[in-house]
């Protein structure tokens, strides 16, 4: 049984095209001088990832299961328009929504699915858990920062269908976002299809709960980059000395998310032989997560080189999912 699962789960490491700076670099540029800030990707180590896993199941946070209602309802409509041979998913995590999609494909056309992440440990036991439920489903996991550009993927042929779901376009830049995209559609033949997750502008109550749920496992998952600053960068991040901060920021129609420090504090950063001072008070910018507005995304997608072919919503306008191909 396993060694028929093993056959049908492959892994293999995609080196990026474009520089991606590590680490010892990201935190060297963004946390010695202000404003200090730094990449979101180094959220998900193992734990990391198990704590936004944890997000999602939070009745604050609204958008997996907006998402997965969506996907649900339209998982028919998008796998007969988009016929694909491969479904390509960048930012899987544990592809729980993708399944959607799956339960919609027939099970007698051999389809292939490739997510593509950084957390490793998170892609093969996704991977194993999927090949277990679906005997027609090959899986080879991608492992690598789709910022380094995309490619290095495998050629594939057949149609595709690429996901990018989550709303995690939003935690791009908007320059960043619309270099993504141009990278997407060039890796794209003109008979596949992209699929995107995006969230929304809305009430700003209704987002500031999202990212600053009750049981405080969003907190915890943005203090968790202090362990994995700690173990990466040999450096002495005490937890207690800061706290999660996230707020909305309508002029920029953002969440910003923050670590802030509770006092005055020098920390060393171990591998980079520097000493960080913080003042009381003073904030790590960690992630934003930009929400949209419906004709925003089409514009957005539009400007990339994609036409638009399917919008869906669900009734109350919360989150957006785009079905669209190239120009
Ligand atoms: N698609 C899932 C997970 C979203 S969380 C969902 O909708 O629930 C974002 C995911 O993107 C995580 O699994 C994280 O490990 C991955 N990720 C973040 N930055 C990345 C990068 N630069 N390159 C590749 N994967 C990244
Ligand atoms: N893509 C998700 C979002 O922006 C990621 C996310 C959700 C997140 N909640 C978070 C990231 C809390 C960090 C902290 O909604």
């Amino acid at each position: 049984m396993h060694e028929i699962h093993a056959q049908r789960l492959t892994s293999r490491r995609i080196a990026p095209i474009r520089p991606v700076p590590d680490i010892l670099e990201d935190a060297s540029a963004g946390l010695l001088q202000a404003p200090r800030s730094l990449p979101p990707k180094y959220f998900y180590d193992d734990r990391g990832s198990r704590l936004f896993d944890a997000i999602c199941e939070t009745p604050e946070y609204y958008p997996t299961r907006t998402e997965e209602g969506l996907l649900a309802r339209h998982a028919g409509d998008i796998i007969a328009l988009a016929k694909p041979r491969h479904i390509v998913e960048f930012g899987s995590g544990t592809a729980r929504k993708t399944r959607q999609l799956f339960d919609a494909c027939q099970r007698r056309q051999s389809t292939s699915y490739w997510p593509f992440d950084v957390c490793e440990s998170m892609l093969l036991e996704s991977g194993q858990q999927l090949v277990e439920d679906y005997d027609w489903l090959t899986v080879n996991a991608l492992v690598g920062d789709y910022l380094g550009g995309l490619l290095h993927l495998p050629r594939l042929d057949g149609r595709c269908l690429y996901l990018f779901l989550g709303g995690t376009i939003g935690n791009f830049t908007e320059t960043q976002a619309g270099e993504f995209l141009r990278d997407v559609r060039a890796v794209m033949k003109p008979e596949d299809f992209l699929l995107l997750g995006a969230d929304r502008v809305k009430e700003a109550d209704v987002l500031h709960a999202a990212y600053n749920d009750d049981a405080g496992i969003t907190a915890e998952f943005n203090l968790n980059l202090l362990r994995v600053l700690n173990r990466e960068l040999d450096a002495g991040f005490r937890l207690d000395g800061f706290r999660h901060e996230a707020l909305f920021n309508p002029a920029a129609a953002q969440i910003e998310m923050y670590l802030v420090s509770n006092c005055g504090q020098s920390v060393r950063l171990g591998a980079l032989d520097r000493t960080l001072e913080l003042a009381q008070g003073e904030r790590i910018l960690t992630e934003i997560s930009r929400k949209f507005t419906a004709p925003g995304l089409e514009a957005m997608l539009r400007r990339a080189g994609f036409d638009v072919c399917r919008h869906f919503e669900p009734g109350n306008g919360y989150f957006s999912l785009l079905l669209a191909r190239p120009q």
